[in-house]
């Protein structure tokens, strides 16, 4: 058994045990049945909106619980530990949507949305992708056109998480005239709520992994939104995505450790227990290297994480930290997972064990919310400014 460090406050322990006791009851023992099924049920989010899990990050007046970004981040280990796809349904609500409101929006904006938001009551989602505009998210095409007091949106947002089960949705369009593109200053976020005439959800893609998180494309059909659900100053939009996915990508990252920590916790467990050669596979030094070696790596991560989020919370500029936090830890979470499977060998392979599961899981953190080679972009232009 490896020590705990005490850099958390006994508040934030508190927090770490409340995920983890829901994360033991509620998600690892369903969660590959849900991943079977492709589906859980929907009270899930309530749950996490019982639990203040939905408004981590807002403050009490809107009806958040004002926590720190490292007490949001250690709660969401443990949900992502427990099951990756609830996770990543808690990590863009809270870290995408919620904060662009919280931001960026209007005070009527904040008093009509967040506290809804902050119970789970509704759920949020953020829709910057597009089919043709994925890393180079600049290139979106969904245009917004004035009419009167609304805009009338058309086009195709892709990879939406939580996209049918929202009723916030931020998404980034275009508000520049083909006369006069602005490129990434030609694009504005929106409030779009599923009751707008012309809101439709399209394809739910199959994914190899996260199967129980539901990613859609939506259309918007002559989309008409209300000239007060454009969110902050117009031509602000991708600005916005940008300093918000900052927030996203540390959430991404504390997904991944929780993968690779229950991927850790589910191999020390079998090899200490399965016997080989007249011995437990723990009493094999390559079996404890590749252990010492995945227990070294989460460290790694979990401590570049934490230091990130707390230099976030003393207000420091994390842009490249943030994108060092994600891309160190989604790799660690591959690799770890993979070591898992490894150890497991055959029972790796097959469904009667998580670390398949998990190691499928693991594979999107390296892609969405920026792949490694943007986050390498980010990092490599902070490291190469002058
Ligand atoms: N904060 C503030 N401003 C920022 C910024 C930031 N973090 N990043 C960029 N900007 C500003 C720049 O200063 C620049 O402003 P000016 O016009 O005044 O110069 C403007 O935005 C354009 O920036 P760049 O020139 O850097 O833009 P770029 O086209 O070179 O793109 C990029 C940069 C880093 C590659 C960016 O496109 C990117 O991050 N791509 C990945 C997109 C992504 O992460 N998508 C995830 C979608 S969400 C998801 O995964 C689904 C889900 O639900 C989980």
């Amino acid at each position: 058994m490896i020590e705990t460090l005490t850099h958390l406050s006994e508040q934030q322990r508190e927090i770490q045990q409340v995920a983890r006791d829901f994360a033991t009851e509620r998600l690892t023992p369903n969660a590959g049945a849900w991943d079977r099924v492709s589906e859980q049920p929907a009270s899930i989010v309530r749950e996490l909106g019982d639990l203040g899990f939905l408004g981590m990050l807002l403050p009490e007046e809107y009806g958040g619980l004002g926590l720190d970004s490292l007490s949001y981040l250690i709660a969401l280990e443990e949900i992502a530990a427990g099951d990756a796809s609830t996770a990543v349904a808690m990590s863009v609500h809270n870290s995408l949507p919620t904060e662009m409101i919280l931001a960026f929006g209007s005070e009527a904006q904040k008093t009509t949305f967040l506290p809804k938001m902050a119970t789970g009551e509704w759920l949020g989602a953020f829709a910057l992708s597009e089919p043709e505009a994925g890393s180079d998210a600049s290139a979106v095409s969904t245009q917004a056109v004035r009419d009167g007091d609304s805009w009338v949106l058309n086009g195709t947002k892709a990879w939406v998480t939580n996209g049918n089960r929202a009723q916030v949705i931020l998404a980034m369009v275009r508000t520049d005239t083909p006369g006069n593109r602005r490129g990434s200053r030609g694009i504005s976020a929106f409030i779009i709520t599923p009751d707008l005439p012309g809101f439709h959800v399209g394809k739910k893609e199959d994914k190899m992994g996260l199967r129980a998180s539901p990613t859609v494309q939506l259309s918007f059909d002559g989309l008409r939104v209300p000239a007060d659900r454009l969110l902050g100053a117009e031509g602000q939009g991708f600005v916005y995505a940008m300093q918000s996915l900052e927030a996203g990508r540390l959430g991404i990252a504390a997904q991944a450790v929780g993968i690779a920590k229950a991927a850790l916790e589910h191999a020390i467990k079998y090899t200490r227990q399965r016997h080989q050669f007249g011995k437990p596979l723990t009493e094999f030094q390559a079996v404890e290297f590749k252990l010492a070696d995945m227990a070294t790596r989460l460290h790694a991560s979990r401590a570049m994480l934490h230091t990130t989020a707390a230099a976030k919370d003393r207000g420091e500029n994390v842009g490249a930290h943030a994108a060092m936090s994600k891309l160190f830890a989604s790799e660690t979470a591959m690799w770890v997972t993979t070591q898992a499977i490894q150890l497991f060998g055959g029972y790796g392979y097959v469904t009667d064990y998580p670390v398949e599961r998990l190691f499928r899981d693991a594979k999107v953190t390296e892609i969405y919310e920026g792949s490694s080679e943007i986050q390498r972009i980010v990092i490599g232009r902070a490291v190469t400014a002058s």
